[in-house]
């Protein structure tokens, strides 16, 4: 049994693959955390707490015992107004205004099977223990939940809040989860970035006070990620305890760790309580999304492959997460908006006998576009630019082998579009008010069912008519003016998360209204690169940046949290289209390859002795994509922090690995680089492909290899290990 609850000392011991969650019900019937971390037994351990009396406390309304006070615990949620002087949890307002609750506890239940959140994703799973609290002297209902995973160390939580009274009530903040953290002693890493720079993860000791990371575009966005670790000082990449949050949604959020004056710190967030309230009817719930919490005892390493096994086994959808991913070319960088349907076949033909599967037709094939100011929202064929529609390319490129693939971006519209001219108010504005323009474009209104219903039927109209094997869903810009005239006054500051359900909506009536169909995302590359979107796109594209120096430090970023199997990954031209860094085709191979590969540049310019390149590489990928896409990720080089990338990828029977080892610069009169593997099995013999030598995991970890890389910039090196018997 995963959840047991001790009736005697009203504790509940929470025990997953490497951990246990502990917590007990106090004396005022609050629930306090005990303990989070490795694995104890379900014994007594309220002898932790060890409150003594200190002035300047608050006790729980009603109880004059300067022993008890909220603030002093480490809670599983935390309210305001009743001497919790921390940050709350959640904040309700009431009708007459006031905004006190005060909580405690009146029964749990355990359900063998994870309930879904209703129009939101989140991770399946087993035991989940709901915890059932009540405002002590008014309406407020608080379900806490909790999932314990045996295969994986994480515990997923989540909070739904339910007005029990008559009057409606306003929930001001909703946040998914208070986890409370021993000690201040804590480096918090976050995941900033930009447009092309994506997930830099950035660490900073938590002092006393908040540091916050959030989203207010509604979306995930490329400059916050909606995750964050908590590493006790000292934890490496290798050793040490380390924990994660990661929340499993994809518009404005907020995450925060807060060092405390009690010497304790919470860690919490949810949804963005910034421009945000939710009004709640008598006896209406609120669901809030769900958070993926990590513990690893094997550093911030073991956090990510804690991570990658909970995205890859719970979420991420099974029947593509394991299977071979396409090898595709696209067009975009080769053509931009510059192509036809001769053009469109010379890149099939060319790259016939390469391996390259599928051919991806990127943006610019409907309605009037002709750049990125028009068309958007029109979804329909070009004949003008596609003599013969469609099913010209199409059957072209299925004749060839290949599979075909089309891009949309289905929450958008330009103002030069019939849609736009059909229908001004489906795009996200106020009424009489200019709108913000972002990349000449813009965002429909998802918070509207019609809305919803109209893209819907313009996108699985073109899937029903023709036949396609994989989609591009891009979406390329934030939404601005939050406002829509299909909602009340009072309900604006829902805006946010209504978008998130629309998304969700018209994603599962798109994505698993047509299952048989390989769905990519992407957001200017890795704008909206998160669990939610996991769950409907298996692989996502990680950034518009393609050039192979700067996916370095992208993909390693990313990969701390999200798995490689969902991050895209293409080897494009050089002089590289965003920096015009020029880095050899090896090198933009090896990087590509830590992913799910492809190719972006224009293969008609190929050579025969280009093509039996490409040939070699892709071979060499589909040797080890079931290692890339299911193995353990060790990564070894830090490209932040020195000259050198590298990262081994073992398979969970640790019978062959991928590594692969890249330097930035040359030096002349270099030392000799020596590189210790890690992840293999000591007692194992492994031939190593490319140095041909057989060497046992005991001396490649303890010892390490020698890469020898060539004397010039941007060199990388892929190994293949395979065990020998
Ligand atoms: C942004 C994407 O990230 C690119 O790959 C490409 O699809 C363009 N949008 C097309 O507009």
């Amino acid at each position: 049994m995963s959840i047991i609850f001790n009736e005697q000392n009203k504790t509940f011991y929470l025990n997953g693959k490497g951990y246990s969650y502990v917590f007990r019900i106090n004396d005022v019937g609050y629930p306090e955390q005990l303990h989070f971390g490795a694995p104890i037994p379900c014994e007594d351990v309220t002898f932790v707490r060890s409150f003594g009396g200190r002035s300047m406390v608050a006790s729980p309304a009603g109880v004059d015992n300067g022993k008890l006070s909220y603030h002093h615990t480490l809670p599983e949620i935390a309210f305001y107004g009743s001497g919790d002087f921390r940050e709350p949890t959640f904040l309700v307002q009431s009708e007459r205004g006031d905004r006190l609750c005060d909580l405690e506890y009146i029964g749990y239940d355990v359900l063998e099977q994870k309930p879904d959140i209703t129009g939101m994703p989140s991770l399946d799973g087993g035991q989940t223990l709901i915890l059932h609290l009540k405002d002590k002297f008014g309406d407020m209902l608080v379900d806490l939940y909790y999932t314990v995973y045996e295969d994986v160390s994480v515990i997923t939580r989540r909070i739904v809040y339910k007005n029990g009274g008559k009057a409606p009530v306003k929930l001001e903040r909703a946040y998914s989860f208070t986890l409370g953290m021993h000690g201040t002693d804590y480096d918090i890493m976050t995941f900033p970035g930009n447009w092309m720079d994506e997930r830099t993860p950035e660490t900073r000791p938590l002092g006393h006070g908040v540091i916050s990371a959030d989203s207010k575009r509604a979306s995930s966005s490329s400059t916050m990620n909606p995750a964050m670790a908590i590493l006790p000082r000292g934890t490496t990449e290798q050793y040490g305890e380390a924990y994660g949050v990661c929340l499993v949604y994809s518009s404005s959020f907020v995450l925060k760790a807060e060092g405390a004056s009690t010497g304790d710190s919470l860690i919490m967030g949810g949804i963005n309580d910034f421009d945000f309230s939710w009004k709640l009817d008598g006896g209406e719930s609120f669901e809030t999304p769900e958070v993926v919490i990590a513990y690893s005892s094997d550093g911030i390493g073991g956090m990510s492959r804690a991570f990658h096994d909970a995205f890859r086994e719970h979420i991420i959808n099974k029947r593509y997460v394991k299977q071979p991913r396409p090898v595709l070319i696209n067009n975009w960088e080769a053509t931009y908006f510059n192509f036809d349907n001769d053009k469109l076949r010379a890149i099939v033909d060319s790259v016939q006998g390469t391996g390259i599967d599928t051919l991806v037709l990127d943006d610019g094939w409907f309605g009037r576009r002709s750049g990125d100011n028009d068309g958007l929202g029109d979804w329909y064929v070009n004949e003008q630019k596609l003599e013969g529609g469609l099913d010209a390319i199409i059957e072209h490129t299925h004749s060839k082998g290949m599979k075909f693939g089309l891009w949309f971006e289905p929450e958008m519209v330009n103002e030069l579009s019939d849609l736009y001219i059909a229908h001004p108010d489906y795009a996200i504005g106020i009424p009489g008010r200019p709108k913000s323009y972002s990349r000449h474009q813009f965002c429909l209104d998802l918070t509207r069912k019609d809305v919803r219903d109209c893209i819907v039927e313009m996108i699985n109209k073109v899937l029903r008519e023709h036949k396609i094997d994989y989609v591009k869903w891009d979406y390329n810009r934030n939404v601005t003016d939050t406002f829509s005239v299909g909602t009340e006054p009072e309900r604006q500051a829902e805006f946010a998360h209504r978008y998130a359900l629309g998304l969700y909506d018209i994603c599962e009536r798109i994505i698993n209204g047509n299952p048989d169909i390989f769905f990519e995302g992407c957001s200017s590359g890795g704008g909206r690169f998160d669990p939610a979107m996991m769950y409907y796109f298996p692989q996502i594209w990680t950034s518009d940046n393609s050039d192979a120096e700067a996916r370095t430090k992208i993909q390693y970023g990313t990969s701390i949290i999200y798995p490689l199997s969902s991050m895209s990954c293409h080897v494009s031209a050089v002089p590289n289209h965003q920096n015009n860094r020029v880095t050899p085709m090896k090198t933009r191979a090896d990087i590509a390859h830590l992913g799910a590969t492809g190719y972006e540049l224009d293969t008609t310019k190929f050579t025969d002795e280009d093509r039996e390149t490409v040939k070699a590489q892709v071979e060499e990928f589909r040797a080890m994509q079931d290692i890339i896409l299911e193995g353990d990720l060790y990564r070894i080089e830090n490209p932040f922090e020195g000259n050198y990338f590298s990262e081994i990828v073992v398979t969970k029977d640790k019978t062959r690995a991928a590594f692969c080892v890249y330097r930035r610069n040359s030096q002349a009169n270099e030392y000799t680089k020596r590189i210790r593997l890690a992840g293999l099995d000591k007692d194992k013999m492994y031939h190593i492909d490319k140095l041909g030598i057989t060497v046992s995991g005991a001396s490649l970890m303890n010892v390490g290899i020698a890469p020898n890389l060539k004397v010039a910039d941007f060199i990388s090196e892929m190994y293949l290990l395979t065990e020998v018997k």
